[in-house]
């Protein structure tokens, strides 16, 4: 049913951790191992195509954080906003980023100078209704939700991150098929969780404890009833199952040294899903 989805990922050739941009890497500077870096990326790319189908992007020197590709844009149909990345050691990307859509046939949208955003790490469409959260707080700023609002005629709804081990949405808040939500409520701040429980009714939300969240369980690749994750309690798969959900787990120990997981290893191409024909 949802090998239809379309996934972009990028060949870790050149992933490495020789900056720190983020808590998880600060002690990781040449911590990782190359071999099983690619390997892990291997049998990643291998599960996601048992649920769809994966695009890959050409890998560049340099930019050793190019592999998480959930940092190249925000899709929405067949426009595509580019991201303008917080730290100087991964704006590089955004020319490689950006040719790719255009190259793919995206209409790419370029924010306005001095805004900073990081993509599909801060901006998650709801499986079930056609609005788009959108974070802030740590690498995007608040001003770029009028620009994805305008430039992707979709709604937009804000989330502020307060814990910077939790820099990104998407490592700690999954939107999953029919409207469920896997998330972390602690990551974000008051008005952020009331705003999602005006939305997501309780029965659909599905929280994930401190020590779930800090081995990336929320950065997950949600496709249909298949959820892919790093790690799984017992405890979150029996909460997952009894929604139907089933997950599947694959060791991406290397790039949790960079700070993310196998959501930030993946774009989603075909957003939002009930675009999809
Ligand atoms: N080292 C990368 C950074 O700090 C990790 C990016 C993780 N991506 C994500 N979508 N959460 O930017």
């Amino acid at each position: 049913m949802s090998k239809h989805t379309r996934i972009l990922m990028c060949p870790p050739t050149y992933f490495h951790v020789n900056y720190a941009i983020n808590p998880w890497m600060k002690g990781n500077e040449d911590q990782v191992c190359q071999e099983s870096a690619m390997e892990q990326w291997q049998a990643l790319r291998d599960l996601v195509s048992r649920f769809a189908t994966v695009e890959e992007i050409e890998p560049q020197q340099g930019v050793p954080d190019m592999v998480f590709t959930a940092n190249a844009g925000t899709v929405a149909g067949k426009r595509a906003v580019v991201s303008a990345f917080a730290h100087k050691e991964r704006q590089p990307e955004e020319a490689y980023f950006a040719r790719w859509f255009r190259n793919n046939g995206f209409e790419v949208g370029e924010l306005p100078a001095g805004v900073r955003y990081e993509g599909a790490g801060d901006s998650l469409f709801d499986r079930a209704g056609q609005w788009l959260w959108a974070g802030s707080g740590f690498r995007s700023d608040e001003a770029a939700q009028d620009f994805l609002r305008d430039f992707l005629g979709v709604e937009v709804l804000g989330l502020k991150l307060v814990d910077e081990r939790f820099y990104h949405i998407d490592t700690c808040f999954c939107p999953l098929t029919g409207g469920y939500l896997m998330y972390f409520p602690d990551a974000y701040d008051v008005a952020s969780n009331e705003r999602i429980h005006a939305r997501v009714p309780a029965e659909k939300r599905i929280k994930v404890t401190e020590e779930e969240a800090a081995v990336f369980s929320c950065n997950a690749i949600n496709v249909g009833k298949d959820i892919i994750m790093h790690e799984c309690s017992e405890r979150l798969r029996a909460a997952l199952a009894e929604h139907g959900f089933e997950v599947h787990t694959t060791s991406l120990s290397e790039f949790l040294k960079a700070g993310g997981s196998a959501k930030c290893l993946s774009l989603k191409l075909d957003e939002p899903e009930q675009l999809e024909e």
